[in-house]
């Protein structure tokens, strides 16, 4: 079998060290050694998220924490503006509708959000208890303006609630300086870690909120995360995932050791190496920025060429051992993306550029090849 490198705006490639964690004989949840674990990770993901607020670690992917904190925040009837631009901010919107009354504020999938609008739906609507924003939307690769939706929420009262899952730790986020209410991340983007743990931030009006909701999820209770974290040794409610914890663990001792600063500067140079060498094949980048937008560090999203299949493009990638994405729902057949986070090296994106220049020459798209390869290299080696 030949080798494959992983590109995908999650999962991503894990570092051999995370690997050999993850396989040691398994422990105690209860116990000691287990405790110390859950208290390392939980006090280096503090450092990561930028935060003092209580943090938890579920056993559960990126939605399960996203479930979390509107089942923990809302009443049947709590008013929750879900700000929606692509397919994360829309499962925002699906999960605000079961546990609360949800206006979504919609933007095309792509497209910038505008504060202004945001403003409009607190005049016409005073009793928004919560808002919800996606800060890297992973569909379209759009970084949203989080630090102001969250400054607006705040000024009007609200609990701010951002999907960090692809961007803390690979985009600049401050949970508290933003006023971050509830932030939360996935154990298999940024942490370079395998999927199946999710990460929650929780602040003090978070909770005030919290004790007044009369039916929170069962599963994924934050008040019983927060007892059992307070046990000694320290403890989840329910059994871990002890495996992924290890992993975790392991994750954020790599994280660590980089440092937060020099990830977010590498994942930015990938990033920047991917558009530009992009740009130079006369290919479009997918978002559509605003004054407040961003392109995001993580993933990619770009329009697939005119008469180029996506299927076709993923598979010739693959033949050439490089896993890209394709477009998501509404986006497929319009789009591909390609992440940076995880284990990689800047030879790896030489690698994945070259790859597609011979895949989309072959697709019959003209490009001139070793255009993209001269560009991305300009940036990652000079
Ligand atoms: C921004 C964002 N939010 C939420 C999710 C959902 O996470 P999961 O698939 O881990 O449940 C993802 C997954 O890609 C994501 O990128």
């Amino acid at each position: 079998m030949e080798k494959e490198t992983i590109m995908l705006p999650g999962p991503v490639a894990i570092n051999p060290r995370v690997l050999e964690a993850m396989s040691r004989p398994i422990i105690n949840h209860r116990g000691e050694k287990f405790g110390e674990i859950l208290e390392y990770s939980t006090q280096g993901l503090k450092k990561v998220f930028k935060t003092k607020n209580d943090l938890f670690i579920l056993s559960g992917s990126g939605t399960s924490a996203m479930e979390s904190a509107l089942g923990n925040l809302l009443n049947k009837d709590d008013k929750i503006l879900a700000i929606v631009n692509g397919k994360f901010g829309e499962r925002f919107s699906e999960i605000g509708s079961i546990y609360g009354n949800c206006i979504s504020l919609n933007y095309e999938w792509g497209d910038s959000v505008n504060l202004e609008n945001i403003k409009e739906v607190f005049e016409e609507n005073e009793d928004i208890k919560v808002v919800t924003l996606v800060h890297n939307e992973t569909s379209t690769g759009i970084i949203n303006p989080a630090k102001e939706v969250s400054k607006i929420a705040k000024d009007n009262g609200a609990v701010f609630v951002m999907d960090g899952v692809s961007s803390i730790g690979g985009n600049y986020v401050n949970v508290d300086d933003w006023g971050v209410d509830i932030a939360i991340l996935g154990s298999q983007k940024c942490l370079a870690a395998p999927p199946g743990l999710a990460m929650i931030s929780v602040s003090d009006d978070a909770w005030d909120m919290i004790e007044k909701t009369k039916h929170r999820p069962y599963y994924t209770d934050l008040k019983a995360y927060r007892k059992s974290l307070n046990k000694k040794p320290p403890q989840t409610p329910y059994t871990p995932a002890v495996s992924l914890f290890f992993a975790l663990e392991e994750a954020i001792k790599i994280f660590l050791e980089e440092g937060i600063e020099n990830i977010i500067l590498r994942y930015k140079k990938y990033s920047d190496a991917i558009r530009e060498a992009i740009k130079s094949l006369g290919l479009e980048l997918f978002p559509k920025l605003n004054e407040y937008s961003n392109y995001s560090n993580t993933v990619n999203a770009i329009r697939l060429p005119e008469g180029i299949n996506e299927t076709d493009l993923k598979k010739g990638m693959k033949d050439r051992g490089i896993v890209i994405s394709g477009g998501q729902e509404r986006l497929k057949n319009k789009i591909f993306r390609i992440g940076t986070m995880g284990y990689l090296s800047s030879q790896d994106i030489i690698n994945a550029i070259s790859a597609l220049e011979f895949v989309l020459k072959s697709l019959k798209c003209d490009i001139s090849i070793g255009s993209g390869v001269s560009r991305a290299n300009d940036i990652l080696f000079n």
